[in-house]
């Protein structure tokens, strides 16, 4: 049965609170309890003087309430005297300016000082905690990516990037063939000469910020495995990172892979205010409940990231203090937000946070209990949550019947070369993701590696930078339908333009002969397929142009952007095709596991 759980900062109020807090955490329903996580400083508050006397008394506290801990490691706020210890510990912006002391995710990821320094930390946690009886689960730092972080152009980075290449390439004759750097004069004699791509005249090859991005997203990897390795060491308890809503700057597929659960941080009226591309007048529609897609999207894709175990970390519980303008969720949404995470399969959700602090950054971040201790109206809601919980325990989990590709390395790549300023891959998905859901599908998310796709009768790949071997041969013994495009396996690993790629998908002498980006104001209408915008290619068999819509067999291929109208029909077509029967939503309206989601009514139900 699903959990509830919540974040709690013992380090800011009077130890005497603690016990009744715990106690009042049970008596609302709630078993987990996520600490520690920005709490370096009171553990270590000068090199080398530790102080785990505090974290002792919390845990023994929750424990003896009845409540589970997850202990998080505090490697996201390196205190002060670290930065004494460490003056180059800093990150940098693509402007080359460090990035100062004074918030939190100051530091950068290739120092090697750090990096171990949080290993050690790590280490000693886990030694103290790593078995104790009220441990659940471990979180390592705290959402990597936040405050746009994974990229640093330190000198530090800079000298692992010049490392990473030199594993990469053997040779710098090999790199420049690789990359392309007869253009321009650009070849290098030495690695020791490659700067970081940023800071040129005009754009960098791609192909040197494309590397310098899967060097950056490593480097997080390889961060997050020195404290999986120094936690693994002392502790068998459950491992994992919270990761955030549209953050694509590591490969979380990758990051995720050694973990045993993935979360995330949902928090869906800052994430509507903040990071989504929806019209204004679809945010003045959701500004309420928040998008009815984007956590949707974000459970299947963590779901996939945790190979099944997942969970909320952070649940938004009324008004952040974050986005650009901060409302209130409508009445019985904080609700029907848990209640829809329990529907994609979540193992638990845990508000952010127990109490709003009456100082510092987040002063005017809303919790559980108003910082004078009073309960907030959201309390009731979570009152109910457990009786809804307890009476849909029994539905049973359905498989999802099509599959979604997604790719961080495309995200990447058609960053680092949109070709048009609209051009983006997370939006492309998005767009195919929104569609299946209102013709009321279940969506499993996958990595590009073309594993497990025999389980689903309908695979979409929208997109893809470039299609490994290993997903191609996956691919050609797959019996279900597929859709492919736009822009999907155009480039070869290198970023060379691959000019078969269209042929060698589709099995027919389909050349792409150009392609071509609009402007937001213009459409395209294709007679007999429907309506373009953004992306448009030039598909031509022998001299003949042909329309951007390509069957063969199993394939379709889609060249171009089609409008939500489009997308929609095509998609009927291959559903058809999958022997799959989509039910067009009302709006706002969300089908998942059987379960009703309705965004502008507010409500969640079984399907009768
Ligand atoms: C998250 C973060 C928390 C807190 C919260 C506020 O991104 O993990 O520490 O800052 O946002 O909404």
């Amino acid at each position: 049965m699903m959990q509830l759980g919540v974040c709690y900062y013992p380090e800011h109020w009077a130890e005497s609170m603690w016990a009744e807090d715990a106690a009042e955490m049970k008596s609302l329903g709630l078993s987990l309890v996520r600490i520690g996580e920005f709490s370096w400083n009171k553990l270590e508050p000068k090199e080398g003087t530790f102080d785990f006397s505090w974290l002792d008394k919390v845990i023994n506290v929750l424990d003896n309430a009845g409540l589970k801990v997850i202990l998080g490691t505090p490697s996201a706020t390196p205190p002060r005297w670290i930065l004494e210890k460490f003056p180059d510990l800093l990150a940098y912006d693509e402007q080359s300016q460090p990035r100062g002391f004074g918030s939190r995710r100051h530091y950068c990821f290739s120092h090697k000082g750090y990096k171990l320094l949080s290993g050690q930390m790590a280490s000693r946690l886990s030694k103290r905690y790593g078995d104790h009886s009220a441990l659940y689960a471990w979180q390592v730092d705290n959402e990597y990516g936040c405050h746009d972080t994974i990229r640093s152009y330190s000198p530090l980075a800079k000298i692992a990037f010049q490392n990473w290449l030199s594993e990469k390439y053997k040779s710098i004759t090999e790199l420049n063939r690789r990359w392309g750097n007869v253009f321009w004069s650009m070849e290098y004699d030495d690695f020791g000469q490659i700067d970081l791509p940023n800071l040129t005249v005009t754009e960098p090859n791609p192909s040197h910020k494309m590397d310098f991005y899967r060097f950056s997203s490593d480097q997080v990897i390889s961060w997050n495995q020195v404290q999986l390795k120094a936690i693994r060491s002392h502790s068998d308890r459950p491992i994992f990172h919270n990761y955030m809503g549209r953050i694509t700057e590591f490969d979380h597929f990758k990051l995720g892979e050694p973990m045993e659960i993935a979360t995330w941080d949902s928090y869906p009226l800052g994430f509507l205010e903040d990071r989504s591309d929806r019209s204004e007048s679809f945010k003045h529609k959701y500004q309420y409940t928040g998008d009815p897609d984007f956590q949707a999207f974000h459970h299947d894709l963590y779901r996939g990231v945790g190979k099944g175990r997942w969970g909320i970390m952070e649940q938004q519980p009324g008004p952040v203090n974050w986005a650009p303008y901060n409302p209130e969720p409508a009445p019985g949404m904080v609700r029907i937000w848990t209640l829809e995470a329990m529907a994609h399969g979540a193992e638990f959700v845990a508000y952010f946070r127990w109490r709003q602090l009456p100082f510092a950054q987040e002063q005017m971040h809303s919790a559980l209990k108003r910082s004078d201790n009073r309960p907030s109206e959201v309390l009731k809601e979570i009152h109910l949550l457990r009786k809804d919980i307890n009476k849909y325990s029994s539905v049973q989990k359905r498989k999802a019947p099509v599959a979604l590709i997604f790719d961080y390395e495309s995200q990447w790549a058609w960053e680092v070369q949109p070709q048009g300023k609209d051009f983006d891959y997370f939006r492309l998905v998005y767009d195919l993701y929104c569609c299946l859901r209102k013709l009321g599908l279940d969506i499993d998310i996958l990595p590009p590696n073309g594993k497990l796709l025999n389980n689903y009768s309908f695979i979409l790949i929208p997109g893809l930078f470039s299609i490994s071997n290993e997903l191609s041969q996956a691919l050609s013994s797959y019996k279900g339908e597929i859709l492919l495009g736009p822009r999907t396996d155009t480039k070869t690993e290198d970023f060379y333009i691959h000019s078969d790629s269209v042929s060698k998908l589709m099995q027919l002498p389909i050349k792409l002969d150009q392609v071509e980006t609009l402007r937001p104001s213009e459409t395209r209408n294709i007679e007999g397929v429907g309506t373009f915008h953004t992306w448009i290619e030039k598909l031509k068999v022998q001299d003949e142009f042909v329309p951007p819509l390509i069957h063969n067999q199993n394939k379709t291929y889609i060249g171009g952007w089609p409008d939500e109208k489009t997308f929609i029909s095509i998609l009927y077509t291959c559903l058809d095709r999958a022997g799959l029967q989509p039910q067009l939503q009302e709006e706002g309206v969300r089908l998942q596991n059987g379960f009703v989601i309705d965004y502008e009514k507010v409500s969640f139900e079984l399907l009768k």
